[in-house]
């Protein structure tokens, strides 16, 4: 079993072919949403990027499941039982800060980590990117799922305009 964690705040549609490639490289997938501490003011709260994401697979991948975790992604994979940690690479910058984690995940839970690339032409979509462009009022419809871009016009809607929120330049 395979475990995809990140963010996703929100999903792109980077993540859900990385999501589509590992649910046919492995039998089984755990697509699991976590508080990222280096990221302190996310748009949408842990059940709301959850549940973007159980939208966003709809029924099309029977083999994936959608979960969250607090804590360390080491102790969460070891709860499961994960045989490897999926994680998705756009460039070779990526991979700097990546190789270190998957090494510290690999010391403290004995899982491998294997990288996958999205579809090249999604390189450039990250979910901090998609964030600056909605807030600032451009068009994301192309680089969110149908369910994603349906929340966070509502989210905008509820929250009456644009909400303050910190958007680091990765992802
Ligand atoms: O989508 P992201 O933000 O790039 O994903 C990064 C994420 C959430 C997978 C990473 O921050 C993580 O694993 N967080 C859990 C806390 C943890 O285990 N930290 C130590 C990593 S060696």
């Amino acid at each position: 079993m395979a475990v995809y964690p990140g963010s996703f705040d929100p999903p792109t549609i980077g993540h859900l072919d990385v999501i589509a490639r590992a649910a046919r490289a492995f039998e089984h997938l755990t697509v699991a949403v976590v508080a990222n501490p280096q990221k302190r003011t996310p748009y949408f709260a842990l059940d709301e990027r959850e549940a973007m994401l159980r939208e966003s697979i709809g029924a099309a991948s029977a083999n994936v499941r959608v979960d969250h975790f607090r804590g360390l992604l080491a102790d969460y994979v070891t709860s499961l039982g994960a045989d490897v940690i999926v994680k998705g690479l756009r460039f070779i910058s990526d991979f700097e800060n990546e190789m270190a984690t998957a090494h510290m995940n690999r010391s403290l839970s004995g899982v491998d980590t294997l990288f996958l690339m999205a579809e090249s032409s999604y390189s450039f979509v990250s979910s901090s990117l998609v964030k600056e462009v909605f807030l600032e009022g451009g068009d994301i419809a192309k680089f969110v799922p149908g369910p994603v871009l349906a929340r966070m016009n509502h989210k905008r809607t509820a929250l009456g305009g644009t909400p303050h929120v910190d958007l680091p330049r990765h992802r």
